[in-house]
């Protein structure tokens, strides 16, 4: 679609090639209604006369349908132009931070398959709605005099219902300027790099580790120092060779991805490093609620002493991901600059969700939810374990499966290199899996045998069944 410069088209023209425009570029799909007339007019500040010449000219011309006693339509026949390619390098000039971000390998979700083990992802099935449409229901009826804004760690309310919860959940005792709400762990994590880490600071991550937390501290300039983990979590005896560093990310309550749980000598060990080189750690208890075989484990911070832990939280594996709330806990002097630092990122986390999410925990509906989750995420979790046994016996060995919703799965004498080719294969066959490789930061730590990663929270147990069946069909035919 060639557009006339728009300097030489009358004011009803240059509407229909703006329309134009807009469903070629897909803001108006084929079949969408367009506003009304009146709509529109109002709103561009022209007459409703000028609006109607425009549609009638697009209706004319086949993009625009009508009906009687129905809105104006995009024709439902249409198809909607590819956009031109953006240009890769941007014409403007990017900070250290940007240039850090654009090296990084692009994290671009490819599309869903159509049955997916890819970790993070919720079944919809298991959303409590109608406990959540109550909790919002309710807070929408209480109808504030003012709507503002509000403190930037969150409403009162919650944090005192998540201090409450800490305490029954996870023993952990905290004050309430300590409790800051974010949106998901991620941004506590960012919060922690931006507050943290300076440009060459070293940061431990554990190795393997998770990924999005990796970004985070690297895009703030951090140097990575990967520290190994075996079942029990991270080799806290690596430390010392691993020297000085401003902060470690580690997930001691189940290690991602390996599962490790980490024993008490080498939190005792993690939390003496850290007093001794001055670092800061930040827990991430991510999937602290599900544990099958195992009891439950304290988190770090209950051992800490010094004030050298920032403990972190989510919903996104108990209510959905998509609700981006979390919470921290961080030490009582660090309270003021994460608030601050909260602030000037996007000034609080959504109201209505934090105190729909504060009435759920304190009216039991939140634990009531968990109970139905660890029931249902069980049996998630037995399906695919039986699945695996049967698909492939000896050859597969599962490690981490006691918590999370997640398990590891080692092809015995099937080489690491073989990782991508297997997660070819499954796609074409409609499986989505996610080799371990990745979460390594360096090449020569990996084990030499293939491995994925396998959520198991997103699907039903009898297609958790089909995918291992028709993964292992689609392996042999590899
Ligand atoms: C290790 C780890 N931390 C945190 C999260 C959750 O992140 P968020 O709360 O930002 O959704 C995940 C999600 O899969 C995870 O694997």
């Amino acid at each position: 679609m060639d557009a006339p410069s728009p300097r030489l088209l009358s004011v009803s023209a240059r509407i229909g090639a703006d329309l134009k425009a807009q469903i070629a570029d897909g803001t108006y799909p084929p079949g969408s209604a367009l506003p009304s007339t009146r709509a529109l007019a109002a709103e561009l500040g022209v007459s409703r006369t000028t609006v109607t010449a425009a549609y009638d000219q697009l209706i004319a011309e086949g993009y625009l349908e009508t009906r009687p006693g129905s809105r104006t339509r995009v024709a439902a026949g249409l198809r909607p132009e590819p956009a031109p390619a953006a240009s890769p390098v941007p014409p403007q000039r990017l900070s250290a931070f940007g240039q850090r971000i654009l090296a990084m390998p692009a994290s671009r979700e490819p599309a869903k398959p159509a049955i997916d083990f890819r970790t993070g992802d919720l079944s919809g099935d298991d959303f409590p709605a109608l406990a959540w449409r109550r909790a919002l229901n309710a807070v929408l009826m209480r109808r504030p005099a003012r709507l503002g804004y509000g403190d930037p760690r969150g409403l009162p309310e919650l944090r005192t219902a998540l201090q409450a919860y800490l305490w029954r959940a996870r023993g952990l005792r905290c004050g309430l300027d300590q409790i800051i709400v974010v949106n998901g762990s991620q941004q506590g994590i960012d919060l922690c790099a931006r507050l943290l880490v300076d440009p060459g600071d070293r940061v431990v991550m554990e190795e393997p580790g998770y990924g999005a937390a990796r970004r985070a501290f690297a895009a703030a300039g951090a140097a990575i120092v990967p520290v190994r983990v075996d079942a029990e979590g991270l080799r806290t005896g690596d430390l010392a060779s691993a020297g000085h560093a401003r902060l470690a990310y580690v997930t001691p309550s189940h290690q991602f991805p390996l599962g490790g749980v980490l024993p008490v000598a080498r939190r005792q060990a993690l939390l003496a490093w850290a007093e001794a080189c001055g670092a800061t750690i930040v827990e991430d208890d991510y999937d602290g609620e599900y544990r099958f075989d195992m009891k439950p484990v304290e988190a770090l911070l209950s051992l800490d002493r010094a004030g050298r832990v920032i403990y972190v939280g989510t919903v996104s594996k108990t209510l959905s991901p998509q609700l981006r709330l979390g919470y921290l806990v961080v030490p009582q002097a660090l309270g003021e600059a994460f608030a601050e630092a909260k602030r000037l990122a996007d000034r609080q986390a959504p109201g209505l969700e934090q105190a729909a999410l504060a009435r759920l925990l304190t009216e039991g509906g939140y634990e009531r939810h968990l109970r139905q989750a660890r029931r249902r995420n069980g049996e998630r979790r037995a399906a695919l374990l039986a699945a695996l046994a049967e698909s492939f016996g000896a050859r597969v060995r599962v490690e981490g499966a006691a918590a999370g919703l997640h398990l590891v799965a080692w092809f015995e004498g099937v080489p690491a290199e073989r990782e991508a080719a297997m997660a070819s294969a499954a796609r074409a066959a409609g499986i989505g899996i996610y080799p371990v490789g990745p979460l390594y930061h360096g090449a020569d730590t990996r084990p030499d045998r293939a491995g994925l990663v396998l959520g198991f929270a997103s699907s039903a147990p009898d297609t958790i069944r089909t995918g291992i069946r028709r993964l292992a069909a689609a392996l042999k035919a590899a």
